[in-house]
């Protein structure tokens, strides 16, 4: 049993949810932030500190650290969780949607760690756990703004946590491979708004169809939950952890040789 104070973002589903029930259970305080606070009442139930949060906006942000700072002087973890994917091919995906993607997985945790660090830097102690995925290592036809924007996730964590060790914070990045959370129904919906050209058609049917198959049985959230926890609960955590078999396996294809990286991927979503 611990009690720390931990920041949990995007806690209204998926990975967040179940983190939060994961730190509640440990004696943990919890701070639990989404947007649709409606679908928090149940982590609310079990103790959670609710709060309305979207992470796209300064005052949304300030409000949120200002409170729990206020209540307990202290943050000891913050898990950058939220995120979504906004696939689609390059040539058809809005500027609008790509800055909003950037402006959620990229800008929206910058803002949030911005505004916890002082407070860490102050006690000289904290962990920052950044949810990445196996597409900030290895991207597919579909990916460019998910992909670019959790691969701008792991060089912004890399380059913070050389920043921040000095003060005895950890960052830690966490590369799941596909999990059962509300995922695939968010990136299926930014996939089907988009209008692509009909050039296009067959590999976005063959993208939309590989998605289905990886998500049909998915693992659950339990080993990013566990993953995320350790991290929290240990002095010296790795600077990154791939959670899944197939975050493993594009682990290793990211290494491939470009062109034989090409002809796979190529041939797999055409
Ligand atoms: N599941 C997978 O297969 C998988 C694989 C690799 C990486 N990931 C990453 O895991 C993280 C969590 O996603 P998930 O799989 O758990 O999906 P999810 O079930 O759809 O949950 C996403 C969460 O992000 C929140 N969110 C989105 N935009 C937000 C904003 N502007 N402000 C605050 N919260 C916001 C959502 O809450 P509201 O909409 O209520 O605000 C929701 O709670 C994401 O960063 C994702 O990229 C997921």
């Amino acid at each position: 049993m611990s009690n720390k104070i931990i920041i949990v973002t995007g806690a209204s589903s998926g990975f967040g949810k179940d983190t939060v029930k994961k730190f509640l259970n440990d004696g943990n305080v919890v701070y639990a932030g989404a947007r649709r606070v409606e679908r928090m009442k149940d982590i609310e139930k079990l103790g959670a500190k609710v709060m309305k949060l979207d992470i796209t906006e300064d005052e949304s942000v300030n409000v949120f650290i200002d409170t729990i700072v206020k209540e307990h002087g202290k943050i000891d973890a913050l898990i950058n969780n939220a995120g979504y994917g906004a696939y689609g091919m390059a040539e058809a995906v809005s500027i609008e949607d790509a800055q909003r993607q950037y402006d959620v997985n990229v800008f929206g945790t910058a803002r949030m760690t911005k505004a916890v660090l002082p407070h860490m830097r102050n006690k000289k102690s904290g962990t920052i756990v950044n949810v990445s995925s196996i597409a900030g290592k290895l991207t597919t036809p579909m990916c460019a703004w998910y992909s670019s924007s959790k691969f701008a996730l792991e060089a912004y964590s890399d380059a913070l946590r050389r920043e921040v060790k000095g003060f005895g914070i950890n960052v830690v990045l966490v590369e799941p491979g596909a999990m059962n959370t509300g995922f695939f129904e968010v990136a299926e919906k930014e996939v089907r708004k988009i209008d692509h050209p009909k050039a296009y058609a067959k590999s976005v049917d063959a993208f939309l169809n590989a998605m289905a198959k990886a998500y049909k049985n998915p693992p659950s959230t339990e080993k990013v939950v566990n993953t995320i926890f350790k991290a929290v609960n240990t002095q010296s955590p790795k600077a990154r952890y791939k959670v899944g078999t197939d975050a493993k396996m594009g682990g290793i294809m990211a290494r491939l040789p470009d062109k034989m990286l090409d002809s796979i991927l190529i041939s797999m979503y055409s």
